[in-house]
């Protein structure tokens, strides 16, 4: 029996090592059937996640945040695009409510369920830390560098590191630009897998 895209996706060891998805996330991916194109990039950016909280977890412990949630949203923020395929290789915004239905849809408390629905959102205040996490690990995957959202970061970190922002600010961008250093193994992954199933 030949092993699924799929499957691969979730399970490849290899260039670069990726962490495995929290096994709930591995396992509603695999009930639906999930492109292997979005199953790589959920891997992606939960790696990028789990570097952060590590990161977070050594230089700023006091930092009230959820690891747990952080890591599942991760995992499955862009799960919306099963029902909308064309927004894994185009633009579109119709994948988030979708996905954040979906995983309501299959008794994923709202705790987890929202940054299917948020991730692209992370400009307003409410926004707790958790979804500025997943937004951020969505952004520097790829190496992209968003100012406004690395800010918003930083007030958090400051808060709770008890210190300035400035020193907050070179704290995050010396862990994020050595995290973008993998951008370019992390694209590569993700495009070896197809965007339709199979
Ligand atoms: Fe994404």
């Amino acid at each position: 029996m030949t092993t699924s895209a799929l499957h691969r996706a979730l399970t490849e060891q290899g260039d670069p090592v990726l962490r495995p998805l929290p096994a709930p996330a591995a396992e509603l991916l695999l009930a639906c059937a999930a492109p292997p194109r979005l199953a790589a990039h959920l891997r992606a950016v939960h790696d990028v996640a789990a570097q952060l909280l590590d990161w977070l977890a050594e230089r700023y412990p006091r930092l009230a945040v959820n690891p747990v949630a952080v890591l599942f949203g991760a995992a499955t923020h862009d799960i919306g695009k099963i029902e909308h395929p064309a927004e894994l290789s185009g633009p579109g915004s119709r994948h988030e409510s979708a996905g954040h239905r979906l995983l309501l849809s299959y008794g994923v408390g709202e705790e987890f369920a929202r940054f299917a629905g948020s991730h692209a959102n992370w400009d307003h205040p409410e926004a707790s830390t958790e979804e500025l996490l997943v937004s951020l690990a969505d952004k520097i995957w790829k190496g992209a560098r968003v100012p406004d959202l690395e800010q918003l970061v930083v007030e958090r970190l400051a808060a709770a590191g008890d210190e300035q922002p400035w020193q907050a600010f070179l704290a995050l961008d010396d862990v994020v630009g050595r995290i973008a250093e993998g951008a370019d193994a992390r694209l590569a992954f993700q495009a070896r897998y197809p965007t339709v199933a199979g």
